[in-house]
C-alpha cells in the first residue's frame, strides 16, 4: 500500500481526468458544458482537508473548554491514540474502496489522509510527552525502555516518520518509484504496531472488545492486500 501516493494511478488520474485537454474535449463532443465531478474538484480535497481537522478542533475545544472529563490528560492521550489508529484505517481503506466502488479519483486523497495519520500521531505523542512527562527526555526514554507497549508505539512513530517525510513528489523522484512504493508498504507494518500497541495497553486492563473491532478492520485490509498481491503474482507466472 502507497500511503501518501502519487505515483502511478494518482497521476494518471489527473492527466486523464483533471487534464484542461479531458475537460475541452468533453466539453465540445457532447456540445454542452459538463462539470467535472465533484471528486476532481479542489473543493473536494478542502472539504476533506476540514473534516479531518474536526477532531482536532474537538479535542482543542475540550482542553480549553475544560470538557474532557475528570483526567483530561489522560483524555487527550487516548483520544488522540484513537484517532491515530481511526486514520490509519481510513487511509488503509483508500485502495479497496477506489477498487470496489469503480472510483479512481480516490487516490487523490491517500497522500493527505495519511499525513493527517501522521499529525494526530504526532498529537499523541506530543500530549504524552508533555501532559505524562513534562517534556523530560529522560522520563520518556526510560519509559520507553520500561513498557513494552511504548516502545512498539515508538517504533510505529519513527516509521511513520519515515513515510511522512518520504511522502512528497520531490522524494519519490530522488528515490525511484520501485524503491518508494516498497518503503511505503511499511504502512502494514505500522498498522500492526498501533494494534499490538493498543492490545498490549487494554491487557492490562483485560479490555479487548475495541481492539478486537480494529483488529477485524485491519485484518480485512490486510487480507485484500495479500489476495490482491498473490492474484499480481499468479498473472505474471501465467505469462
Ligand atoms: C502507530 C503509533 C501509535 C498508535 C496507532 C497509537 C494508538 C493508541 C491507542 C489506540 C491508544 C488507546 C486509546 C484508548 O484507550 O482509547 C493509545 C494509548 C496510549 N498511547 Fe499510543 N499509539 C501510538 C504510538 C504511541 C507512542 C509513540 C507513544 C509514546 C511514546 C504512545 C503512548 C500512549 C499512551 C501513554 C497511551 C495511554 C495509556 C493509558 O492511558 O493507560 N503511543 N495509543
Amino acid at each position: 500500500m502507497n500511503l501518501m501516493s502519487t505515483v502511478g494511478t494518482n497521476t494518471g488520474v489527473r492527466s486523464q481526468a483533471e487534464g484542461p485537454t479531458a475537460a475541452v474535449s468533453a466539453n465540445s463532443v457532447a456540445g454542452t458544458v459538463k462539470r467535472k465531478p465533484f471528486l476532481l474538484r479542489p473543493a473536494a480535497k478542502v472539504l476533506l482537508f476540514a473534516l479531518c481537522l474536526l477532531p482536532f478542533w474537538w479535542l482543542f475545544y475540550g482542553a480549553w473548554a475544560n470538557t474532557l472529563g475528570p483526567n483530561p490528560a489522560e483524555a487527550l492521550i487516548r483520544a488522540s491514540g484513537d484517532w491515530t489508529l481511526r486514520f490509519l484505517c481510513i487511509t488503509l481503506a483508500v485502495s479497496p474502496l477506489r477498487q470496489w466502488a469503480n472510483l479512481p479519483a480516490l487516490a487523490r486523497f491517500r497522500r493527505m489522509l495519511g499525513l493527517f495519520t501522521f499529525f494526530y500521531l504526532l498529537l499523541h505523542f506530543l500530549s504524552y510527552s508533555w501532559l505524562d512527562q513534562g517534556f523530560n527526555i529522560d522520563a520518556i526514554v526510560k519509559d520507553i525502555i520500561k513498557r513494552p507497549f511504548i516502545l512498539v508505539g515508538t517504533a510505529g512513530l519513527l516509521l511513520m516518520a519515515l513515510l511522512a517525510v518520504t511522502s512528497f513528489n520531490r522524494a519519490i523522484k530522488a528515490m525511484g518509484a520501485a524503491r518508494w512504493q516498497m518503503l511505503h508498504r511499511a504502512i502494514y507494518a505500522i498498522a500492526l504496531l498501533g494494534l499490538l500497541h493498543f492490545f498490549w495497553m487494554r491487557a492490562a486492563k483485560n479490555d479487548f472488545a475495541e481492539v478486537a473491532v480494529y483488529a477485524v478492520v485491519i485484518a480485512v485490509l490486510l487480507g485484500w492486500r495479500m489476495k490482491r498481491a498473490l492474484a499480481k503474482r499468479g498473472a505474471g507466472t501465467a505469462i
